[in-house]
């Protein structure tokens, strides 16, 4: 089929996962599979969003539409640049944020467990102070405000550029009065504040791991992946830290990622409670009292 063939919004979509299989790009972005990262990229050009794709797929783009399909399939290939920065954008828990290089792109298993509408089963739907450790771009952190409504969330994190895109994020949502950013080193600049739930994705990739990352991930900040040799160099200090900071009935809930194997090898007598998501069982969640045993080595 010759490049000027598609004609519908379907056709459209059926090229594009063609070209991006046969191209070998890798996903892991925001999409899974082919077919996803197509139905995104045509809905980015088309600036519709993905879930209203579905109610048009026999309609045609406009030849300007259709032109910016050709020219963010060729930059998505020639470049193994996200989609998602290629777009300016990421959907995370069902809401649109805005990204660029300076953040990763926010793809945290945690937001499953932080439905809208006080149903998460993290916490009670009225906790008063959660704390949103490594934000990024603040997808976390805006999610969990829309999941515990009456909540405040501090948002902190060590880069101030990803302060910056986390800003943008937080007024997007109309959250600037509930959240607040600050800088710090993981919890060097939390002074002695206590939250009832504390959300963490901290960097966690291991040194081989790093090496061996696909294109895509080394568009990302290296910042927000590598997590040291073993990829428990933030892991280990926040199992360490995070009960100083719980309040009584506080509770931790950290994805580790792969560095799980290492965390429950260097800690074969530990309590791990792992919960079951969709995609892996890699997020933790600790009561104050479970991370006691961390707090005194
Ligand atoms: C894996 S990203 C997670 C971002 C966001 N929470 C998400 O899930 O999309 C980890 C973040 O941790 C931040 N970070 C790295 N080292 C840190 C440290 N020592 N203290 C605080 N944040 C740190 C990085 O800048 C990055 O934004």
């Amino acid at each position: 089929m010759g490049y000027g063939a598609p004609r519908t919004i379907r056709d459209h979509i059926l090229f594009v996962e063609r070209r991006l299989k046969a191209a070998h790009v890798v996903f892991g972005h925001g999409t899974e599979d082919a077919r996803d990262e197509a139905a995104w990229l045509v809905a980015g050009a088309m600036k519709i969003a993905p879930g209203a794709l579905a109610a048009r797929l026999a309609l045609r783009p406009g030849r300007a539409a259709a032109a910016r399909i050709r020219t963010l399939l060729a930059a998505r290939i020639r470049t193994r640049r996200p989609l998602a920065y290629l777009l300016g954008e990421a959907w995370f828990a069902g809401h649109r944020y805005v990204v660029d290089p300076r953040v990763i792109v926010p793809r945290s298993l945690i937001g499953e467990f932080l439905p809208e509408g006080g149903a998460s089963p993290l916490a009670d739907p009225d906790i008063g102070a959660i704390l949103d450790l490594c934000t990024g771009s603040g997808a976390i952190a805006i999610a969990a405000a829309r999941a515990f409504p009456r909540a405040r969330v501090d948002a902190v994190d060590i880069s101030q550029d990803a302060l910056k895109v986390a800003a943008r994020n937080v007024r997007l949502h109309g959250l600037t009065g509930r959240i607040r950013l600050f800088a710090s080193d993981l919890f060097a600049g939390i002074g002695k504040r206590r939250y009832d739930l504390i959300l963490s994705n901290p960097p966690y990739v291991s040194a081989p791991e790093m090496a061996a990352l696909p294109r895509e991930y080394r568009n990302e900040p290296a910042l927000a992946l590598s997590g040291g040799e073993d990829g428990l160099d933030l892991v280990v200090p926040i199992l360490h830290q995070a009960g100083a900071h719980l309040t009584e009935d506080g509770r931790l809930v950290l994805e580790v990622g792969a560095s799980r194997e290492a965390l429950e090898r260097r800690f074969p007598d530990r309590p791990f409670l792992w919960l079951a998501s969709a995609a892996d069982e890699c997020v933790g969640y600790w009561h104050k009292e479970d991370l006691e045993i961390f707090a005194r080595d």
